[in-house]
């Protein structure tokens, strides 16, 4: 199918504008040729988001679509991350969307697609100083935002007085790290400052590494002799190294841990009690928002974007797409299971299928 010109919403809902036509054969694009997009994942081990959710629902609106993709992962090495786009380039790729492992070296891959003729796309992280076409993401400091509130609930609902906060941030180099804890520190510079809470140790874990977080943690609760009360952790991956340190320390359960993603792994802590809350990301609209300008711009059309966000390093107004991301709680896991992103027989397997059917997941 043909379209004119799309327009997506600050909401990620897309309403289709123009004239549809059916085209009578296989898509194609500008110059006639079938459109290609290349898609590069950043690795799989800093979240289990990037293959089991991203990759199957780019994979999924791509197909839908009758689009020849390639999927591929940089599994965290930034020279593989170019000689990929490089070589998807030069298999015909038309479209390249990223997930950057860092604005520098995404910022080559980008100005070097843009030099080459090929269309750029930022997938749910911003390059700094980059020179995409559009970015399609959710709104990052409303996660941040949720994780700080998520933190106070859970301290509040268990009664602690004072608490130190330690904040477990993700990588420096990740733009997105940087939003999420300027919005988890909108909510906890004001407890700090009104001393209802006490600062702990704050720090970045290079490359969201989960081990390296694990070891960070260890080095935490040393340093403040075991009195940490809570801990703000930019992710699942990061809040289970966390959590696995507290069960050395038999604190799981009794220190709050937030995380994000709504993996498995973060679900089950939160219904075994050791994880206060996760943060929702509704991949699949992520995924098909910027399947659908990768598409759009695969074909040469123009797609309408009504909200931008500025780079911060070049100032520039990048198109976006940014979706709502939702705060979950023991008592509302079951929305992710309802919403299709886990299954129940993955989250209730074992010894966690009578913990589902006490969260009302059956
Ligand atoms: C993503 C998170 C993810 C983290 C580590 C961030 O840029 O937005 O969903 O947990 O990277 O991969």
């Amino acid at each position: 199918m043909r379209r004119g010109i799309l327009s997506l919403t600050a909401v990620g809902l897309l309403t289709v504008g123009g004239v549809a036509a059916c085209g009578d054969g296989e898509d194609t694009g500008p110059g006639g040729a079938t459109p290609k997009v290349g898609v590069i994942l950043p690795d799989s081990a800093s979240s289990a988001r990037w293959e089991t959710a991203d990759r199957k629902f780019l994979q999924a609106a791509f197909d839908a679509a009758g689009i020849q993709a390639d999927i591929q992962n940089a599994q965290g090495d930034k020279a593989a991350f170019q000689t990929i786009a490089d070589q998807m380039i030069t298999n015909g790729a038309t479209v390249l969307m990223i997930v950057n492992l860092d604005s520098g070296t995404g910022k080559a891959v980008l100005d070097k697609a843009k030099s080459q003729g090929v269309a750029t796309i930022d997938y749910d992280r911003l390059t700094l100083g980059g020179s995409a076409e559009y970015y399609v993401s959710f709104d990052n400091e409303v996660v941040g935002k949720q994780q700080g509130e998520g933190l106070v609930k859970c301290l509040a609902d268990k009664g602690v007085q004072n608490p130190v906060v330690a904040e477990l941030n993700g990588s420096p180099t990740d733009n997105n790290a940087t939003l999420f804890k300027n919005g988890y520190d909108s909510v906890l510079n004001l407890k700090y400052e009104s001393k209802e809470y006490t600062k702990g140790p704050d720090q970045s874990v290079p490359e969201w590494n989960n081990t390296e977080a694990g070891t960070i943690f260890e080095q935490m609760l040393t340093s403040t002799g075991g009195k940490i009360d809570g801990v703000l952790a930019a992710n699942d991956g990061l809040g289970n190294a966390v959590i696995s340190v507290l069960k050395k320390n038999n604190l799981n359960g009794k220190v709050p841990v937030t995380g994000q993603d709504a993996t498995v792994q973060g679900l089950q802590n939160i219904l075994a009690g050791d994880q206060c809350m996760t943060v929702y990301k509704a991949i699949k609209q992520e995924a098909e928002a910027a399947a659908e300008l990768a598409i759009a711009l695969a074909k040469g059309e123009t797609s309408n974007v009504d909200t931008t966000v500025k780079d911060p390093e070049s100032g520039r107004d990048v198109p976006s797409v940014l979706l709502t991301p939702k705060a979950i709680f023991k008592e509302n896991v079951k929305d992710v299971v309802d919403d299709g992103y886990v299954t129940q027989a993955e989250l209730c397997a074992g010894e966690f299928a009578a913990r589902c059917a006490e969260a009302g997941i059956s």
